[in-house]
């Protein structure tokens, strides 16, 4: 048996390199406080690629021939935690509220498209939630005001002619491909509610596998919300828990990239722990109870 190989201990100035190589990537900043972090997680990646020197693995990181280990290790970097319906109160705001005007005005614009974005969707539970609950309102909506006279059964989980499109993105490929499975064990699914087991999951042995209506909806792909190549013409973006991981200055690029993505009077929607008080004025903030979203501020031309 080959003995466990020694951890290399970074000098300063090797650690500063690696977390502005990080940074410059994807925007994540490893400050002081989350170095140990980076540390570990870095010695993860020398181990597997059986590197002694972290000048060697550096060189490789940088290199075009690098580019899969580089994603490795971003991927080894990201926090992943997220659970079907996070943070109810601001699902409640986004439910009865965002969601109903934006029915009411498309129907009276007679444009029947609903795009809304998860930005960093992780492992699928928000955007899974988010179809859930469009499909709940426009399933409503269809009761009070209907569109076409329903001739179909079963009725489809879309009523035509709404179309709905749910871009779900991440710099993670594992948590992408867990998320086009749509496949969750009992743990995971503490916070759906009998109610939204039985219609929008099917029973598959000891686990719960999203409908396939329901998954035809979202839409998993790789983006890196570091680039301006990002998913446009949205009505809603949510990216929650995920600017935390960013410093200052590219938490305020950011939000102007999704003020660009988003449809005037579109809402943006972030975590509950994050805030855009302080870093634009493109925004205006809403609440309901205790839950909070941002609608983009239109600007006369
Ligand atoms: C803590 S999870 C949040 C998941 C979900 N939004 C929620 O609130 O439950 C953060 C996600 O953001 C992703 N992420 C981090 N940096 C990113 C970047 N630069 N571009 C795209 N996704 C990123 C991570 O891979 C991770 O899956």
């Amino acid at each position: 048996m080959s003995s466990p190989a020694l951890a290399i201990q970074l000098s300063e100035a090797e650690m500063r390199l690696l977390q502005a190589l990080v940074y410059q990537e994807c925007g994540m900043y490893f400050d002081a406080r989350r170095a140990p972090f980076l540390q570990d997680r870095l010695q993860r990646r020398l181990r597997e690629c059986r590197m002694e020197s972290f000048y060697a693995y550096y060189r490789l990181l940088i290199s075009a021939e690098g580019r899969h280990e580089l994603s490795c290790l971003l991927e080894n970097l990201t926090i992943n935690e997220t659970s079907f319906f996070r943070n109810k109160a601001q699902l409640e705001l986004f439910h009865k509220q965002i969601l109903d005007e934006l029915i009411r005005s498309k129907q009276d614009q007679r444009n029947h498209q609903i795009r809304i974005w998860s930005a960093g969707c992780s492992t699928g539970q928000e955007p899974y939630t988010i179809a859930m609950l469009i499909a709940d309102a426009l399933a409503y909506h269809q009761l009070r005001r209907p569109v076409t006279p329903e001739t179909t059964w079963p009725k489809p989980l879309v009523p035509p002619p709404w179309r709905v499109e749910i871009p779900a993105s991440d710099i993670n490929y594992s948590v992408l491909r867990a998320g086009q499975e749509g496949i969750y064990p009992e743990h995971q699914m503490a916070t759906v509610d009998y109610a939204y087991r039985l219609r929008y999951f099917d029973k598959v042995g000891d686990r719960y596998a999203i409908k396939k209506a329901i998954k035809e909806l979202v839409h998993f792909d790789f983006h890196n919300l570091k680039t301006e190549f990002l998913p446009q013409k949205n009505d809603v973006i949510f990216c929650r828990n995920v600017m935390m991981y960013f410093d200052e200055a590219e938490q305020r690029r950011l939000i102007e990239k999704f003020y660009r993505c988003l449809n005037p009077g579109g809402y943006l929607l972030v975590g509950h722990a994050e805030s855009l008080l302080g870093l634009t004025d493109h925004f205006t903030m809403v609440y309901r109870n205790a839950g909070t979203a941002y609608k983009r501020v239109e600007v006369a031309e």
